[in-house]
Order: structure tokens, then sequence, then C-alpha cells
């Protein structure tokens, strides 16, 4: 299949990029450049000795969009191309809502106007809100959410769901990401964030090679073994390889949802203990204030999906 890419040069994105060229798929990535980087794409093709086609623009550009449509012959669109830092969205929501929501509005527009109606979107398992019970199931109602970024992934879902309720050329993947975390096993491609990382993992990776000096840990009165919060990491190699799964269920018509996790939860103190190799007070609990309010579980997947569609974690 020639699959569009956008936000390929990204950290997720390169991974499928990989995972879809190695399953014979063609790839054509269209990225703004704001948090991924061509290096990254030519590691892609060292990686694995095929070509990607790069167009250097942004998904709310409609001249690039339909330039690109007219030029490829796209069957399938991946789109992962947006902004991801939660505190960012609460202090500029409208970047947010522009990117994230407005550029997948220019996309699907232009998509229509091509005849293209296959679509993966990049979505969170955050749409289920804070209130949902664990484990999170694909079955459950999207819930309140918490946060401008949430906002985001639920109203494209919305959409997205709506297009396919509209006409019923369009088939769409939601796949709810978990936490996803590692490097493919290259080495050549991996998450390097520009700036102060949002995630726990760059920052572990940053105090482990000496980067920073230490590990703040916010939160040790969660109802949990150790006190820190837990959540379900998945490795990036599984969810990129999970994208290439999920394209067969654009075959059939309608909205496709599917979680992208392991079903296993570990805590933020056992996520740092692979750096203790490093000087124990390298990893230093600074600060006991608990930010993340109670929500100690971030929604376990149940085993079912993780078989259909990810596979067994080789990676984790
Ligand atoms: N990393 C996570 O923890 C996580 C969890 C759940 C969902 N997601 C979603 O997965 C997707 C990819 O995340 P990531 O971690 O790879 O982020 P990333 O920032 O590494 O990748 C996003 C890519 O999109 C590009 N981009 C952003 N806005 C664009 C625009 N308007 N036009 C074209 N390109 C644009 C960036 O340059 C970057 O290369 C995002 O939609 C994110 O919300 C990520």
């Amino acid at each position: 299949m020639s699959i569009l890419v956008t936000g390929g040069a990204g950290y997720i994105g390169s991974h499928a990029v990989v995972e879809l060229l190695q399953a014979g798929h063609e790839v054509v990535v269209l990225d703004n450049l704001s948090n991924g980087s061509l290096e990254a794409l030519k590691r892609v093709e060292a990686i694995t000795g095929k070509v990607v086609t790069f167009v250097e623009g942004d998904v709310r550009d409609r001249a690039v969009l339909d330039s690109l449509f007219a030029e490829q012959s796209i069957e399938a669109v991946i789109h992962f191309a947006g902004l991801k830092a939660v505190g960012q969205s609460v202090t500029e929501p409208l970047a947010y809502y522009d990117n994230n929501v407005g550029g997948s509005l220019v996309l699907c527009q232009a998509m229509a106007a091509a005849g293209v109606f296959k679509f993966v979107f990049s979505s969170s398992a955050t749409v289920y809100g804070p209130d949902a019970p664990v484990p999170y199931v694909e079955d459950m109602p999207r819930g309140r959410t918490s946060n401008p970024y949430g906002t985001t992934k639920a109203m494209v879902e919305q959409l997205l769901g709506d297009l396919c309720r509209a006409d019923e050329r369009w088939s769409v993947a939601l796949l709810r990401y978990f936490n996803p975390i590692g490097a493919h096993p290259s080495g050549l491609i991996g998450e390097d964030p520009q700036g102060i990382p949002n995630n726990l993992m760059p920052f572990i990776a940053q105090v482990a090679v000496g980067r920073r000096l230490e590990l703040s840990i916010f939160g040790n009165d969660y109802p949990t073994e150790d006190g820190t919060c837990i959540r379900d990491y998945l490795h990036v190699v599984d969810l990129a390889v999970g994208h290439v799964q999920s394209l067969s269920s654009l075959a059939t018509p309608g909205v496709h949802i599917y979680n992208l996790g392991t079903g296993q939860g570990y805590s933020v103190l056992e996520m740092a203990r692979p750096s203790s190799a490093r000087p124990a007070s390298r990893c230093h609990i600074a600060s006991l204030l608990v930010v993340m309010a109670t929500w100690p579980r971030s929604g376990l997947m149940p085993p079912r999906r993780r078989r259909n569609l990810a596979g067994e974690p080789d990676w984790a």
C-alpha cells in the first residue's frame, strides 16, 4: 500500500515508517520539522535500505496537501502530526486546537477531495478520562478530558466518527496509545526531545548519561506499593507494528478502535531502577507533591487487543 505518514520525522512516526517499509509499503512523509528531523529519516533509510519520499510542509496547508495527493498515489494516511505537551496545551490552547484539530480537519478535507478515505489516527488513552474504571476497554465511551491536549484528541475522534457515519467510503482506525517508550534496536533512532522532556523515560535516559543531575519524582502517596504513579508503558517498536497491523482493519468501512498498551503497569520508581547502575544520589526524590491528582493507574489494557493487534511486546 502507498501510505502518507504525517509527522513521520518525529519519534513515533519515524519508528512507524521503518515498520511500514519493512512490511513492503511505500511511504511518503509530510512533516513541518517543528519537532522532527531529517536526520531521523536518513537513519530510517539506513535501517531499511529503502527510500522515503519526504515533503516538508504543514498539515494545515491545503495547497501543500492538494499537490501532494495530486503527485503521489496515496491509498491511506497515518496521522501523527500534532503537538503533544499536556502542560503546554494548558497555557497555549489556541496552538493546540489550531494544530491538532485544525490540522486534522484540513487533512480530512484534502483527503476527501483526493478520493482517499482510509485514515489511521494517533489518539491517546487520555480520551477515556480520569473517571473511567480500569482496565480501559475500547467499548467504553470517551470520558471528560482534563486538558486541552486530551480534548483535541477527543474532538478529532468525534470528527472522524461523524465522517464515517456520513459517508460509508471512510474507514478509520483510532489507535489509543498508552505511554510509548524506548528506541529502535539499531540504536539509530529514538526519542530525543528538544528542550525539557515531557515524558518520564527521556528524563531517566538523560540522568543515566549525565546530561541531567537528578530525576525528580512527583507524588509518593498514590495507593500503589511504592507510592508512585503506575502507568502502562509500551515499547515504541510494538506501537509502530500496531500501526502496520491496523491498516488491515481499513478494508472494512467505519470506525475501528484499538488500545495500544501492554496491559502491564509499572511505577515511576520501577521505571527509574534500570538507571540505578549510576550513583544512587543521581536518582533523587526531590519533591513529593502530588501533581497528577489521584489517578494512580493509567487504564491497563486487557490482553485481547494485544494479541490481536500489536503482538507480544518483544522489546520491553
Ligand atoms: N509520545 C507520546 O507519549 C504519545 C502518546 C499518545 C499519543 N501521541 C500522539 O502521537 C503522535 C506522535 O507523537 P510523537 O511522540 O512522535 O511526537 P513528535 O513531536 O516526536 O512527532 C510529531 C511530528 O509531527 C510534526 N508536526 C507537528 N505539527 C505538524 C504540522 N502542523 N504539520 C506537519 N508536521 C507537524 C513534528 O515536526 C514531529 O515530527 C502525536 O499526535 C501525539 O499526540 C503521543
